[in-house]
């Protein structure tokens, strides 16, 4: 069976999942690099970013839980790409040649456009659906393995709200941002429908994994 699944989402204390003033220099706005240093961190990373060394502990071996039975991702328009990008026809999102994905990742977005094939397997899809339809169309494309949510926080939300989220890992990372995007309004009582666990690192970030309960 395959399922959706949601992995490495870092938010502050205060929920904020990405900071205020998203631009090309500023990925995450004024939270900068600070939701993400403990991933950074990791030989996870190190070996993303073809460097050497990192962290083989708690951090590790959660953030390693990103690739394995993932066959297609789904995103939101304003991670792909800074406010604007929808009119610049080469923009291919902030990754590089050979994105992290690789797999079919699905751009939700109001302003579709043709797809972009990228280096290491990665072909980006532009999809403008509801979240249900964009899930039954990423579910084709995973072959039977499982879909990732990508975030940011505004696609999250929306497929929370929708029911459509079986494995949630969510980072809490002990800074507070004050503005920007939150991820749990408008979620209230979702706890209910997830068991849920806490593993506190060394690091100082708390992983939070959500389990939807049987039926
Ligand atoms: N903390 C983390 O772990 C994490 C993870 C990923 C990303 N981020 C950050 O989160 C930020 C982006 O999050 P966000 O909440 O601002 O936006 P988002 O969730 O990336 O994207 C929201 C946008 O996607 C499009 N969209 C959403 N649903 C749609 C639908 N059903 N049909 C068509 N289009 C749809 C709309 O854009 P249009 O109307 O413009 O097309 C909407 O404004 C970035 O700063 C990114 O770096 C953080």
């Amino acid at each position: 069976m395959s399922r959706t699944r949601i992995h490495n989402f870092s938010i502050s204390l205060d929920g904020f999942a990405t900071g205020e003033g998203q631009a090309l220099e500023t990925p995450f706005g004024h939270a900068g690099h600070r939701l993400h240093e403990w991933m950074f961190a990791t030989s996870f990373a190190a070996e993303m970013f073809g460097r050497t060394g990192g962290t083989c502990g708690v951090d590790d071996a959660f953030a390693r839980r990103f690739d394995p039975g993932i066959g297609a991702e789904i995103m939101g328009a304003n991670k792909f790409g800074p406010p604007g990008w929808q009119d610049d026809a080469d923009w291919k999102g902030w990754w590089g040649p050979d994105p992290p994905f690789h797999t079919p990742t699905f751009v939700l977005t109001h302003h579709p456009r043709a797809s972009i094939e990228m280096e290491g397997g990665t072909t980006f899809h532009f999809l403008e659906a509801m979240p249900a339809e964009a899930l039954e169309v990423a579910r084709e494309a995973a072959g039977g393995q499982d879909v990732r949510i990508g975030g940011g926080p505004t696609v999250v939300r929306d497929f929370l709200a929708a029911g459509l989220v079986d494995h949630m890992h969510v980072v809490q990372v002990p800074i507070v941002l004050g503005r920007g995007v939150r991820l749990w309004d408008g979620l209230e009582g979702l706890d209910a429908d997830y068991e849920i666990e806490a593993v506190s690192s060394p690091s100082g970030v708390t992983h939070l994994t959500f389990t939807r309960k049987s039926a």
